[in-house]
């Protein structure tokens, strides 16, 4: 907003905005796009996509330097012609990292030219050149599994030890209803859920998360219904099993109200006898939050580090 006057006759791609007041950004025309489909005004996707005409990209610093990267990468494939490109970010929130990785794709050495409320804004160009989504994404192997993932996604290119536990207690002859995976990542649980036998419903509301579970499904030949949702905003029917590894972050803030939300929820998608699977760290409050929600919470198993929650509607 302080360069509204250099907007205002530009035709604006704002890449990372995952803020709905980024919408009032006063550009000759303006596209946002983020990963979090839960901002309004934004269209969530895994790559963002240049607009026609569009003569300047922003980037919001995001969370790893892989993912600027990515996008960077993404935006350069697409572009006709050399375009200016800006790059900002919280001074505290690594965005001078930020600018060493702008600075390895643009054509010249970034510039600030802005600095303010604890945030910094960069310029520089980038050139086209060509782009393939393969070289960014990570495979690795999970019990006969390809597990596919890309930068921004939850545990990129490893399997997260809570997820872990999870997996090794849930039962190994699998579920044969219906089960939903609620915060899905790169589709671990949903894929060894299904080569277990169980049909699969995987959601999440980044927009990387959904295009990595769909990859692992369909590169380990396995079937399952992948939605972009909020909880279960987008989710129809009930189900059998809901299995969660459950968010502990909104964007870069920690927060259980997501998870506090999803318990609460929870039993409204459940058939009767349905159960919730949900791994946690030690020390967070899920217990009373599940014991307040279902007929009856166990915990099937733990760690040092982490808890397994079973508990029937
Ligand atoms: C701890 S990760 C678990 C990922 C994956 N299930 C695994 O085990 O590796 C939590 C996931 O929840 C997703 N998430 C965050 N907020 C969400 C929301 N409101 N609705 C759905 N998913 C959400 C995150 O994008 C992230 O992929």
């Amino acid at each position: 907003m302080r360069h509204a006057d250099t907007l205002a006759d530009r035709h604006v791609l704002v890449v990372g905005a995952d803020d709905p007041s980024l919408c009032q950004l006063p550009a000759l025309s303006l596209a946002l796009q983020g990963d979090d489909a839960s901002v309004p005004g934004v269209a969530a996707t895994l790559l963002p996509t240049l607009p026609a005409p569009c003569d300047l990209v922003v980037v919001i610093l995001p969370k790893s330097r892989e993912q600027l990267a990515f996008w960077l990468a993404a935006v350069r494939g697409q572009l006709q012609t050399t375009t200016e490109v800006w790059l900002v970010g919280a001074a505290n929130g690594g965005v001078r990292g930020g600018v060493s990785t702008l600075e390895t794709l643009a054509d010249e050495p970034a510039s600030q030219f802005d600095s303010a409320r604890h945030c910094k804004l960069f310029s520089s160009s980038l050139s086209p050149a060509s782009f393939m989504l393969s070289d960014h994404e990570q495979r690795w192997a999970l019990d006969g599994l390809s597990i596919v993932s890309y930068p921004g996604v939850f545990s990129h290119g490893r399997l997260d030890a809570g997820s872990a536990l999870l997996l090794d207690t849930l039962p190994a002859d699998g579920f044969s209803g219906a089960v939903l995976d609620v915060g899905c990542g790169a589709g671990v649980i949903s894929a060894t859920l299904a080569k277990r036998g169980a049909r699969a419903t995987a959601v999440d509301v980044s927009a990387a998360a959904v295009a990595a579970t769909r990859q692992t499904l369909q590169r380990n030949g396995l079937e399952g219904m992948v939605l972009l949702s909020d909880l279960y905003a987008a989710v129809d029917g009930s189900f059998d099993v809901i299995v969660t590894n459950p968010p502990f972050h909104d964007g870069t803030r920690r927060t259980t109200d997501i998870t506090r939300r999803l318990i609460a929820e929870a039993p409204a998608r459940l058939r009767a006898h349905g159960e919730l699977w949900l791994v946690a760290n030690q020390g967070l409050p899920y217990g009373d939050w599940l014991r307040d929600a279902f007929a009856r919470v166990e915990v099937a198993a733990e760690n040092r580090h982490f808890r397994v929650w079973r508990a029937w509607r």
